[in-house]
Order: C-alpha cells, then sequence, then structure tokens
C-alpha cells in the first residue's frame, strides 16, 4: 500500500536519503530506527507530502504523492494518513476534544459524530475525563497521548508515527502501541513507527534502520 521507488532528497549540500525503495503491505507495521538527525522525521514527512523529494516516487494506494497538488496532498493526508508528530503539534486554543475532533471537521462529519469518536478516543488514551480541558494543562505525556488520539481519530489507512512512546512511561507505551494494533490493524492499515525504543520496534513486523549508507534491514 505503501512504496517507495529511489527516493532521494538533500538538504544545501547534504545528501540525506538517496534512491530509498522501501514497500509497506497492508496491515504491515515497520518501526524505523537510526540515530538523532539521520532524517526520520523528513522521511515521514516526505511521505505526508509535507516535504518534497528530489528525486523517485512516493505511492499510497497507487496515488504519487509528489505528483500531487498543493489541494491533492492535503485531501491525501485528511482521508488516508495519521500522523502523530514528533513535537504534538496540538493546538492551543482548542479543547482536547477539539484537537482530537479535528480530522473529523476537515472531512466533514457531523457534530454529533466528532464529539462522539473525539470523546471515546480520549478514553482509550487514558484521557477521558479531560475532554473539556485545554493543551497548556496537560504534561508532555499527556499531550503526546491527545496527538496520538488525534491521528486515529479518522481511521487513518496508514499511520506514520513519529516516536509515539517517546514520552511515556513504558507501561503507558505499551497500552498506545496496544491501541494501535486494536484501532489500525484489525483494519488492514499500515504504520511506520519512527522510534529509539527497542521495545517498541520489537512488536512491530519489520525494523528498518536509517544510516548514511541507506536501509538497512534487519
Ligand atoms: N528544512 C531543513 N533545512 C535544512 N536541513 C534540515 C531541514 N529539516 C531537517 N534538516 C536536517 O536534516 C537532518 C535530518 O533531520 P530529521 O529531523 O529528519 O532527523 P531525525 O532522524 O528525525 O532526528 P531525531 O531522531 O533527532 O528526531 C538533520 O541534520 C536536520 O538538521
Ligand atoms: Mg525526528
Amino acid at each position: 500500500m505503501l512504496e517507495l521507488l529511489r527516493v532521494t532528497k538533500t538538504y544545501g549540500q547534504r545528501s540525506l536519503v538517496r534512491d530509498l525503495d522501501l514497500t509497506v503491505a497492508p496491515g504491515e507495521y515497520v518501526a524505523v530506527m537510526g540515530e538523532s538527525g539521520i532524517g526520520k522525521s523528513t522521511l515521514l514527512n516526505m511521505i505526508a507530502g509535507l516535504e518534497p523529494i528530489d528525486a523517485g516516487d512516493i505511492r499510497l494506494d497507487g496515488i504519487s504523492v509528489p505528483a500531487l497538488d498543493e489541494a491533492g496532498r492535503v485531501t491525501l493526508r485528511r482521508e488516508r494518513i495519521g500522523f502523530v508528530f514528533q513535537a504534538f503539534h496540538v493546538l492551543p486554543h482548542l479543547t482536547l476534544a477539539q484537537n482530537v475532533a479535528l480530522p473529523l471537521l476537515l472531512a466533514g462529519r457531523p457534530a454529533a459524530e466528532r464529539e462522539e469518536r473525539a470523546r471515546e478516543l480520549l478514553a482509550a488514551v487514558g484521557l477521558g475525563d479531560r475532554a473539556d480541558g485545554w493543551p497548556r494543562e496537560l504534561s508532555g505525556g499527556e499531550l503526546q497521548r491527545v496527538a496520538i488520539a488525534r491521528a486515529l481519530v479518522h481511521r487513518p489507512r496508514l499511520l506514520l508515527a513519529d516516536e509515539p512512546t517517546g514520552n511515556l512511561d513504558p507501561e503507558t507505551g505499551a497500552a498506545m502501541l496496544d491501541l494501535f494494533e486494536s484501532r489500525l490493524r484489525s483494519s488492514g492499515a499500515a504504520a511506520l513507527l519512527v522510534t529509539h525504543s527497542h521495545e517498541a520496534a520489537r512488536r512491530c513486523d519489520r525494523i528498518v534502520t536509517l544510516t548514511r549508507a541507506g536501509l538497512v534491514r534487519q
């Protein structure tokens, strides 16, 4: 369902990835590891069409992401992708329930459904009693869980999660990985999980490591 074909990306003089190939099947979970600054977040951003590529192709459900215009990329993200950003990107002027419901609002879903699903997802990440609270009242790990709820609320085909358990204790982190399994994998959705945790990586079907020489499979 996701295919990267000879993807090449440079920042100025620095070549980040060169001729990178990666294929992810429906329902497959791939852990992406690699040292800080190697290009993991950039890789997720390129797949989501948030960062242009210099050469190659990225296909999601057969759709070429680089070939889309801005409106097409927005639609693709809205309809098919759930993204847990490394820096959360929870919006400060919206309540937690409004933050989680945002993908459904953008998809034009009715208010009652948005409300119900946002509250249900917040409960699933352990924040059911905080739905009407504000981001500024939350700890880092709680914000991370709001970001996870928001990435799952519209039942995406592909989850791109950038260190989704980086701010969580091992038990809560494991519970979030359980949630990905029960909400996504059961419906055939795939995931790329960037992680520094070997514990989290071991739960995936495959581990790939980004290095200066390219992707190494393990
Ligand atoms: N817009 C940009 N312009 C120039 N260089 C950039 C830009 N964005 C990222 N970089 C550089 O590209 C490299 C890869 O960054 P990226 O954020 O993808 O790393 P990462 O593997 O996610 O690291 P970490 O594990 O620390 O999150 C870094 O050296 C970074 O400084
Ligand atoms: Mg990163």
